[in-house]
């Protein structure tokens, strides 16, 4: 599913990730883990192909990232993405702002994911208008909504407590059971009950 290797990112002349190799297969839900700075969020944007690596090659399908034909398309049909501080648009409603992500074939998705969400009741309001963990529940739901092969959380669960934190789990593991691959860098321990398997960073290495 995904197969990296030997990738190194510097910024500027800071190296940040060193000679990172790894393969993700199938249905597998990663934990990403390690303290600040470690890296996580850097690699997590490389794999999800949103930043390129200063070295080494991304392969997602078999296919390395600079052969994919299509890949605003790619990304929008094929991959989800949570980022660290969700990027909700204050002009929309929280309905609108996940129906703007799906695909039109995929939007009969949009009510059943704000239900088992427990944000039902918000399709109406705009993102000022919830609490920043209800925020990060409609960053959830636009991310899963076109059911992608391959979903990206960074720190999915940052302003959410335990038992929201456990809802948000259980829903990533039932995504990783229907066949999406889950990759979710974050602090919280309570991960590794979930993640089929735990990745630990440090200094931007894999230990
Ligand atoms: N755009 C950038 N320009 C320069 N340095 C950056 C940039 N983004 C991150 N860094 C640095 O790269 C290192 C790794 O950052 P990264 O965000 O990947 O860590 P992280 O493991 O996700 O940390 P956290 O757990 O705090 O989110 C840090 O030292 C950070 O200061
Ligand atoms: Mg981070």
């Amino acid at each position: 599913m995904i197969q990296a290797n030997n990738i190194s990112h510097f910024y500027g002349h800071e190296q940040i990730l060193y000679d990172i190799s790894l393969e993700i297969k199938e249905k597998e839900f990663i934990f990403l883990s390690g303290e600040s700075g470690s890296g996580k969020s850097t690699l997590l944007s490389i794999l999800s192909t949103l930043l390129h690596p200063s070295e080494g090659e991304l392969f997602l399908e078999q296919t390395a990232l600079q052969e994919i034909k299509n890949i605003d398309y790619f990304r929008q049909s094929k991959i989800g993405f949570v980022f660290q501080f969700h990027y909700l648009i204050n002009y929309l409603s929280v309905y609108e702002n996940i129906a703007l992500a799906a695909l039109k074939e995929k939007k009969k998705n949009i009510n059943t994911l704000l239900e088992e969400l427990g944000i039902k009741e918000l399709a109406s309001r705009y993102p000022n208008e919830i609490s920043g963990g209800q925020r990060q529940r409609v960053a959830l739901a636009r991310a899963l909504v076109n059911e992608p092969r391959l979903l990206f959380a960074d720190e999915p669960t940052g302003s959410l407590d335990s038992k929201n934190s456990t809802i948000v789990y259980e829903l990533l593991a039932r995504a990783a059971a229907w066949g999406t691959t889950v990759i979710v860098a974050s602090h919280d321990r309570q991960l590794e009950n979930y993640a089929t398997k735990t990745i630990r960073m440090k200094d931007g290495k894999i230990l």
